[in-house]
């Protein structure tokens, strides 16, 4: 089958990775950090993450190969995720800035709980939170795509989220209102 016209040659030009930086640049998404308990203590924004399935309840995140984050999830195959609000916007860039602290220093001056299912840290005063036990991986490109089931779900206070659109922060206003 064939989607594209033989007079269309706008399709025809190989795709470049900036282009679909930029197409995804126009999907706004919420922001995460996703974390790691354990000896394998570990951190990281994300915004490739989304439900996967109610029944059984399953959520996934795209994680690159080369992020700290993907060895650390290999290794303890259980996660948690924090959902930020719309004021946590310094805690989406510190867990994605390579030069933060590695290990339990990562962590040091965050108000911050371990979770009860996983001990992977949940931070305090994010909209919602997430535990989750590794159900599947695949390998896709440079990235690896972690299914969790979820063992734990809990909210917070109701509050405007975190947005990544643009190639930017944003925020929403509050759910349900
Ligand atoms: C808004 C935002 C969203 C991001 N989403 C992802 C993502 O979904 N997957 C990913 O692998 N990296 C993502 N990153 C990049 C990582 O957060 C960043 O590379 C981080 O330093 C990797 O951490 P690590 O190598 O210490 O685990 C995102 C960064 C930002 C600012």
């Amino acid at each position: 089958m064939r989607f594209v016209s033989a007079e269309n040659t706008a399709y025809r030009i190989p795709m470049k990775p900036s282009s679909l930086r930029d197409s995804m640049s126009r999907f706004a998404t919420g922001v995460i950090v996703l974390s790691v308990g354990g000896e394998n203590i570990h951190g990281m924004t994300a915004n490739a993450f989304t439900s996967v399935s109610l029944d059984p309840p399953q959520v996934l995140c795209c994680v690159a190969r080369s992020a700290v984050m993907h060895k650390a999830l290999m290794a303890e195959k259980h996660f948690a995720v924090s959902i930020l609000g719309s004021e946590q916007e310094q805690l989406a860039r510190y867990f994605a800035d390579k030069k933060r602290p590695l290990g339990p220093e990562q962590y040091d001056d965050l108000a911050w709980e371990p979770g009860i299912r996983t001990r992977a840290p949940l931070l305090h005063g994010a909209l919602a939170w997430l535990e989750c036990e590794l159900s599947e991986l695949h390998d896709s490109g440079d990235h690896s795509i972690f299914i969790g089931n979820v063992i734990e779900a809990s909210s917070g206070a109701p509050g405007p989220a975190l947005v990544f659109f643009g190639g930017g922060f944003q925020q929403t206003g509050t759910a349900g209102t």
